[in-house]
């Protein structure tokens, strides 16, 4: 075995019931190299880094790390002998502080005569959140005070305590704005000098271009190639991918941002804490109104105000449906009258984990079909359910499947299939294509312009500026806490003219 190399699996097998995940996966990592994995969702890119990660077991296969037999326990064991993973689901523990999670299943290390030394743990914990670029993230802080981004954040600074040989990170930096990308970007670079390794999981294309020396291609649980920096393009990935060509642009084709003048959703002077002040907004029929910014910028949080979820401290949010004005004070009352809406942080609001993908997909509309039959029937679930799983091609044996057991990017279809079978009249969708392959992006698009041809409204709050001027009547910029810049749809709009009113 060369010296270089520092991670070689070979004949990784693994398999849940009658779904192969894994099929004799043979993938060797060398010191320096930044290794992308790609793959639709549900190809095996989780399975096979949590397995490395020491998350999970293989089922067959030989492992050497650091050109020793490799075998851990557990992903602290993993940790300890050279490889932390950062997940791609949130995976912070509720109601412990910002240091607890950082050294959780470690925590020993700082007893003396049965106690914890607290001073020295925050003290630790403070220095690596320095350490990686988020100072202003603290030891002490409870760690739902945090927002999504700072919460993945800490999971970053607990990956990399230990200084590892290996970093895997797990489909992040979609879940991150532009701060927590720099962060993860500048690791990258630092482990890629001091010739240690990454396995770097994304959807993102270019971004998997800019960043990886080579790129390894799953299908259905196998290996179909691994590239070259010479040999990787955004067709060739794709083609690698689903194993057929596809057409180039995925945006909707037209430049005509016009829609009726018909407001179905006003937002007027809302503010919240510190998030964002005396915000004005209206939505009209047929439109798609884009929500763009940096993070903390606040606009996902106007989306949950919208929605009413959160209570504004000033201001009102008001449907506005034929003759009648429904002011929104909660969630339910949105519910009722076909609003909508899909969380940016999928596994704590949008989903049931532990129930199956049809009773996730058929919960909101239950009160539709049992208006249209007199009772539920079996049935009229199951063929919703059905019509929804073929629709966004969600990954999975049949409708009764958990929804636990399903990729991390299947189960964001299910929580947008939740609401679209519900037919909804207002969609807030916040980042709707994070953690999606691009083949199901192409589908989602597809689906909000249908969704738009039939008269539906929908914002989508999004980090991605080429998503929001790709698919965009009308653009609204914001930046600490205020609109700052709002822009109409147009073939001249691009990426600069944007940015300037976002920093
Ligand atoms: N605990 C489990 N029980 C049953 N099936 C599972 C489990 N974990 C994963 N699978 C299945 O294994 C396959 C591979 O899933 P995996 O999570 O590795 O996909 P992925 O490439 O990471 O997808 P994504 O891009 O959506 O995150 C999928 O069909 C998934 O449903
Ligand atoms: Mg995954």
């Amino acid at each position: 075995m060369s010296s270089k190399l520092i991670l070689s699996a070979k004949g990784v097998c693994k398999a849940f019931g009658l779904t192969r995940a894994l099929i004799d996966v043979d993938i060797d990592i060398s010191r320096g190299e930044i290794r992308g994995l790609i793959g639709e969702n549900g190809s095996g890119k989780s399975t096979f880094s949590s397995i490395i990660g020491g998350a999970q077991k293989a089922d067959k296969g030989t492992f050497y790390l650091k050109e020793k037999p490799y075998k851990p326990t557990s992903m602290v064991d993993a940790q300890n002998q050279g490889i932390s993973m950062i997940i791609q689901e949130m995976g912070n523990i509720s109601k412990i502080s910002v240091a607890s999670n950082i050294f959780a299943g470690r925590l020993e290390q700082f007893s003396r005569f049965g106690f914890l030394d607290w001073k020295k743990i925050n003290r630790e914990a403070n220095r690596v959140l320095e350490d990686i670029g988020a100072p202003e993230i603290k030891a002490e802080m409870i760690i739902d005070e945090l927002n999504f981004e700072d919460r993945k954040i800490v999971e970053v600074a607990r990956a990399m305590l230990s200084d590892p040989d290996i970093l895997i990170i797990d489909e992040t930096t979609t879940a991150l704005a532009q701060k927590g990308r720099g962060i993860i970007y500048n690791l990258i670079q630092r482990l890629h000098k001091s010739n240690k390794a990454v396995l770097f999981i994304s959807h993102d294309l270019d971004e998997l271009m800019e960043v990886c020396n080579t790129i390894t291609v799953l299908r259905d649980g196998v290996v179909i190639d691994t590239l070259k920096e010479n040999e990787m393009s955004v067709d060739v990935m794709r083609k690698l991918m689903i194993g057929r060509e596809s057409s180039g642009s995925y945006y909707r084709p037209d430049y005509d941002g016009r829609c009726s003048d018909q407001v179905v959703l006003e937002a007027k002077q809302i503010s919240l804490r510190s998030y964002f002040k005396n915000i004005n907004i209206a939505l009209r029929k047929g439109e798609i109104l884009g929500f763009g910014g940096l993070s903390g910028c606040g606009m996902h949080e106007i989306g949950r105000v919208l929605f009413g979820i959160d209570k504004p401290i000033t201001g009102t949010v008001t449907l506005l449906q034929k003759d009648r004005k429904i002011p929104i004070r909660d969630t339910s009352v949105a519910v009722a009258n076909h609003m909508a809406y899909v969380s940016k942080d999928r596994d704590k609001e949008a989903i049931i984990l532990n129930a199956s993908i049809k009773n996730n997909i058929t919960l909101p509309s239950l009160p539709r079909l049992s208006k249209k039959a007199g009772l539920i029937t079996k049935k009229s679930e199951t063929e919703l359910a059905d019509a929804q799983i073929k629709l966004l091609s969600i990954k999975c044996r049949n409708g009764n499947q958990l929804v636990k057991e399903l990729s991390g990017g299947n189960k964001q279809k299910v929580v947008f299939s939740k609401w679209l079978g519900k037919e909804s009249d207002v969609l807030i969708l916040d980042c709707p294509t994070r953690g999606i392959d691009i083949g199901v992006k192409e589908d989602m698009y597809q689906l909000m312009m249908k969704l738009k041809a039939r008269g539906k409204s929908i914002i989508m709050i999004s980090e991605e500026l080429t998503e929001l001027l790709g698919m965009s009547d009308r653009i609204l910029i914001f930046k600490d806490g205020k609109l700052s810049k709002e822009f109409m749809r147009s073939e001249d709009l691009g990426e600069k003219n944007i940015i300037e009113y976002m920093i």
